[in-house]
């Protein structure tokens, strides 16, 4: 037995191994690699660490299954295969929520109300949807009857990162195989553990081997190898803009088509008619949900002249009250970041936003939680930002919140629209015209008109410019895991 399989047996039945077809197996290497708890940096598990030959197995598995039963399988079957994937996950929520806690430093009030219930809407939402992906009949000239059939695609990659490890899992893994897809899914290296239990969970609800393959590891070496692997016929993504890119041009080689969720700069514009309270609690969220670490964060602040000071003074007041504490204390809503690394990327952007002359009003700092070893980080304002400083301009991806003072609605729609991402956007304000206005005016795949951060599994999420494209959940969520064949027949 391997000396490691004690620390992760009582988190994961399989030990900490990667599932290839109906298997749990060690890598090919042998290697494993530590998973730890980022609010006190102690190890969680050792997990099995996959690399190339571990992804060609995936892979052969994936297309077995695809050719094999779940390629067979009815529409209807696979619908309901998913269906119970979703029950399970639902009957398995406070363990699933507490691993996730555990693994991603995110508080358990969130992860049990929030991440694990959202997940289960999601395969019960492609669950119904496997029925309904209906091809039409096209009125071509010339005695012939034309129809189309809308087929999967095949054995499909999915690399995903760590701030929603399960959620952002289940909006690929869902539409995939409701789509009649097999997939090869790479979870983030710092936060493996959900995605190997959902590997668990499928095979107990039916699903059969290889439909859903799991296979730890990291970027440059099992993610690059997914992306490079000809038997792969696409990669969907989430993560950093740049990781997308090197993506796309490693998957050119073998012509993979790519789904591409990557970063934001979201823009939340308060026009000074706009319910303050509602505004500045909204605000608070937007920026301080998930420590910050959420692709749509409200990072940019655009407030009216009119509104600044008692917005922010009441932002203020509230970010100062947050619990930040153990991640499976209820009371907790501000958990550690995830790694040393992006506390050193939150120093980095602080210390620019204070040479570049903004004003910290809040924050600024590590916090001091327990034995002062977690990744934990005060929540962060700087006032009079300009869009120009580096600030508003990067991706920080933590509690840090600029805020920048605008002119006018148009000033507002400009400042936020310039911006190399296009993820989403708000406006808060009492005028119909004005907020529709900005929904078209805005470049961002998702407009909230006087609330933030709302998802549902039916309703279509995805970016524009560097925020990347393709869309998730939702029908169109569909859209990248078939392709449209023409079938014609002779009637003459
Ligand atoms: P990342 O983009 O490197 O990692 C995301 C996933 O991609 C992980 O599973 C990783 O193993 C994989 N990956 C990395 N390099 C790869 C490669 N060459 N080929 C194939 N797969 C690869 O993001 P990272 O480094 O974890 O975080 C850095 C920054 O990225 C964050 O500070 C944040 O700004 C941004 N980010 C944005 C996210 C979003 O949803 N918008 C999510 C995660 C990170
Ligand atoms: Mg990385």
């Amino acid at each position: 037995m391997n000396p490691s399989d004690t620390l992760s047996a009582p988190l994961l039945a399989s030990g900490g191994r990667m599932l290839i077809g109906a298997e749990w197996r060690e890598a090919v290497s042998g290697k494993r690699f530590p998973t730890i708890n980022p609010a006190t940096t102690e190890p969680l598990a050792e997990i099995a660490e996959g690399d190339a030959p571990d992804v060609d197995l995936a892979v052969q598995a994936a297309r077995q299954a695809f050719e094999g039963p779940w390629g067979k399988m009815s529409a209807a079957e696979r619908g309901k295969a998913l269906w119970r994937l979703g029950d399970l996950i639902l009957k398995h929520v406070d363990e699933i929520a507490r691993l996730e806690s555990l693994d991603a430093g995110k508080p358990i009030a969130e992860t049990t109300r929030i991440d694990v219930p959202l997940t289960a809407d999601v395969f019960h939402y492609y669950a119904g949807a496997a029925t309904k992906l209906e091809g039409s009949t096209i009125p071509v000239s010339g005695p012939y009857f034309n129809y189309t059939l809308r087929e999967p695609i095949g054995v499909v990659g999915l690399i995903v990162p760590w701030n929603f490890p399960l959620l952002i899992a289940s909006r690929k893994v869902a539409p995939a195989l409701a789509a009649g897809n097999t997939v090869v899914l790479k979870p983030a290296e710092e936060s493996p553990l959900t995605a190997l239990r959902l590997g668990e969970l499928a095979l107990e609800a039916g699903l059969p081997p290889g439909v859903i393959n799991v296979v730890p590891g990291f970027g440059p070496t099992a993610g690059a190898a997914l992306v490079a692997h000809p038997g792969v016929a696409g990669i969907a993504f989430t993560g950093e803009t740049s990781t997308g890119q090197l993506i796309m041009q490693n998957g050119a080689r073998t012509l993979k088509k790519v789904s591409l969720e990557l970063g934001g700069k979201s823009a939340n514009i308060v026009l000074d008619d706009a319910d303050l309270e509602a505004a500045s609690r909204a605000a608070m969220m937007a920026i301080f949900y998930n420590k910050g670490e959420v692709c749509t964060a409200g990072s940019r602040l655009l407030v009216a002249k009119g509104a600044r000071e008692p917005l922010l003074e009441k932002v203020i007041e509230r970010a100062a009250k947050l619990v930040q504490g153990d991640t499976l204390d209820p009371k907790t809503r501000l958990g550690p970041q995830i790694s040393q690394a992006q506390v050193e990327r939150i120093e980095r952007y602080v210390a620019a936003g204070k040479k570049e002359g903004a004003r910290l009003v809040l924050g600024g700092e590590r916090a001091k939680v327990g034995d002062g070893r977690g990744y934990f980080w005060k929540p962060t304002i700087f006032d009079g930002v300009r869009n120009d400083m580096t600030i508003a301009r990067e991706e920080i991806f933590g509690p840090v919140l600029s805020v920048i003072e605008v002119e006018s609605f148009d000033d507002a729609i400009a400042r936020a629209n310039e911006s190399m991402y296009g993820l989403a956007a708000a406006i808060w304000t009492s005028d119909v015209k004005k907020a529709h206005r900005a929904a078209r005016a805005l470049q961002a795949g998702t407009v909230w008109i006087n609330t933030y951060n709302l998802y549902d599994a039916a309703s279509p999420y995805g970016g524009t410019k560097a925020s990347g494209f393709g869309r998730e959940t939702g029908m169109a969520g569909l859209d990248f895991y078939t392709q449209t064949k023409s079938v014609w027949v002779d009637l003459g």
